[in-house]
């Protein structure tokens, strides 16, 4: 079966395709908030549907948050796990988008067009490439090169409390002889790129009591303890001079990049002061002495997501809080064990709090930092495959945001992941504005389908 008629097929339905994408962009699918649970429902019945439509078994398995969507199609290769997810991030602050994020548009920019909404890119607009490459496959040849199961979540942008029991609960549907997933990026717009590390992520919330109400600060202040200088003490005392986290035992298990593929990375000539630039900054703000795709890649961090105590209304309060909380996450690496972090950081910031205060800890996610094994034919077909639909080689890099599922696929289902996205760096996933370069769409769709002829040949 020739990969040329699906190419050309992709080419020519790009318009539907896009129209296809809108479609799914116009459902305000966020996870995290309980308003729109019927949203996320509706994302998930619009991807069965779809499926359906091109002839695979298609279902919405519900779970105690919301549904996972689930497909199977025959195919004479080897057996292939797909992982998209169809939950966004909230929008705010909603005053910051030049349209309605759900009313999603084509816009011609400098540097080319871009589809603009809330889940453009992460990651509507990413698993639509797969899915369009499966249509396209299925229009020209009536049927898949590869056996495919289709796997989206709804609850990855809020932590996935879902995945891991679904994944205990339906090992033996799920398991196949690879996982792709597309939810990560290109290196540039002429790189593609196959991501061969993910980090870790641990978040935990922080809360500092003091007095018993807010108080007076001219009838108290001196006398009183204040948690905000407590909170701020505690937050200063996680790095030290060199950017490096103070948290005891925090290092252990980091591993030092082996020199080629340090080598490797310098060779990709990543230039930190245009990608600083794009966002206002000029100077690297990580640990001394290392590059900034080694802070990015392979260094892990402690940042403050969000702080809060006081009056922060308009004008001015002379308040002296009760409370002070933050929101305090780590991007982990290597073997970094979660789960004893949280336990040293909460014992860190018990010794820093003052005997008149309380400190209560409210635990958010934990998992722990992936690498693949690349030295597989799947990973070199793959990489030759997409360096045939774009204009520079392939390159294996790393990622500096978490995908807990390639962990689980690799532990419960025992089944290695490849990642493999058309992202770029300025899509501002997460933030307002949010796009999704046509480009990244049209050659994503036109890679998969070749990725899909590489892996199903000898
Ligand atoms: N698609 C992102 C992961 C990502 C981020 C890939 C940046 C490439 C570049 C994913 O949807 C995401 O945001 N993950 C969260 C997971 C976390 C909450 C466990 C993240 O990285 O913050
Ligand atoms: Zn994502």
């Amino acid at each position: 079966m020739s990969v040329d008629p699906v190419l050309a097929r992709i080419d020519s339905s790009l318009p539907d395709s896009l129209e296809r994408l809108k479609g799914l962009l116009r459902i305000p699918s966020i996870s995290t908030d309980p308003a729109f649970k019927d949203d996320c429902d509706r994302a998930a019945d619009w991807l069965v549907a779809d499926l359906q439509s091109m002839g695979i078994s298609a279902e919405k398995r519900p779970t105690p948050g919301h549904p996972m969507v689930v497909g199977h199609i025959d195919g004479p290769g080897p057996h292939l796990l797909f992982y998209g997810h169809y939950d966004v991030q909230p929008v705010d602050p909603l005053d910051l988008w030049d349209n309605d994020p759900f009313d999603p548009q084509i816009e011609d920019t400098d540097k080319g067009r871009v589809l603009r909404g809330r889940g453009s890119a992460d990651d509507k607009g990413q698993l639509m490439t797969f899915v369009e490459a499966c249509r396209a496959w299925i229009d020209v040849h009536g049927t898949l090169p590869c056996k495919i199961t289709f796997f989206f979540e709804g609850e990855e942008e809020s932590g996935s409390p879902s995945l891991v029991p679904f994944l205990e609960d339906h090992a033996d549907e799920l398991k196949a002889d690879i996982a792709l997933i597309c939810d990560t990026g290109l290196f540039d717009s002429r790189v593609p790129a196959i991501t061969t590390m993910l980090r870790g992520m641990l978040q935990e919330e922080i809360t500092i009591t003091g007095p018993t109400r807010d108080l007076h600060s001219g009838m108290y202040g001196g006398a009183a303890m204040n948690p905000i200088r407590v909170l701020s003490r505690i937050i200063a005392a996680l790095h030290d001079d060199d950017g490096r986290v103070t948290i005891p035992g925090f290092y252990e298990g980091v591993p030092e990049i082996p020199a080629d593929v340090l080598q490797q990375w310098n060779a990709l000539g990543f230039d930190h002061t245009a990608f600083l630039g794009d966002v206002g900054l000029s100077e690297l703000a990580g640990e001394a002495g290392r590059s900034a795709l080694e802070m990015l890649w392979s260094r892990p961090t402690c940042e403050v997501n969000g702080i809060g105590g006081g009056y922060q209304g308009d004008g001015f309060k002379t308040v002296l809080p009760s409370k002070a909380s933050a929101k305090i996450s780590f991007r982990l690496v290597g073997q970094q064990d979660p789960h004893a972090i949280r336990d040293s950081l909460r014992n860190m910031v018990t010794d820093l709090t003052p005997k008149d205060c309380k400190v209560a800890f409210k635990a958010h996610g934990a998992s722990q930092a992936s690498v693949m094994s690349i030295d597989t034919p799947a990973f070199e077909k793959a990489r030759t495959a997409l360096s045939d639909e774009w204009p520079d080689e392939a390159a294996f890099i790393g990622c500096g945001g978490s995908i807990p599922v390639a962990g689980y696929f690799q532990s419960l289902l025992a089944t290695e992941s490849m990642l493999i996205g058309f992202g770029k760096d300025d899509d501002q996933i997460h933030s307002p504005n949010e796009k999704y370069d046509v480009e990244s769409f049209h050659k994503g769709a036109r890679s998969w389908a070749r990725i899909l002829a590489a892996l199903s040949s000898e």
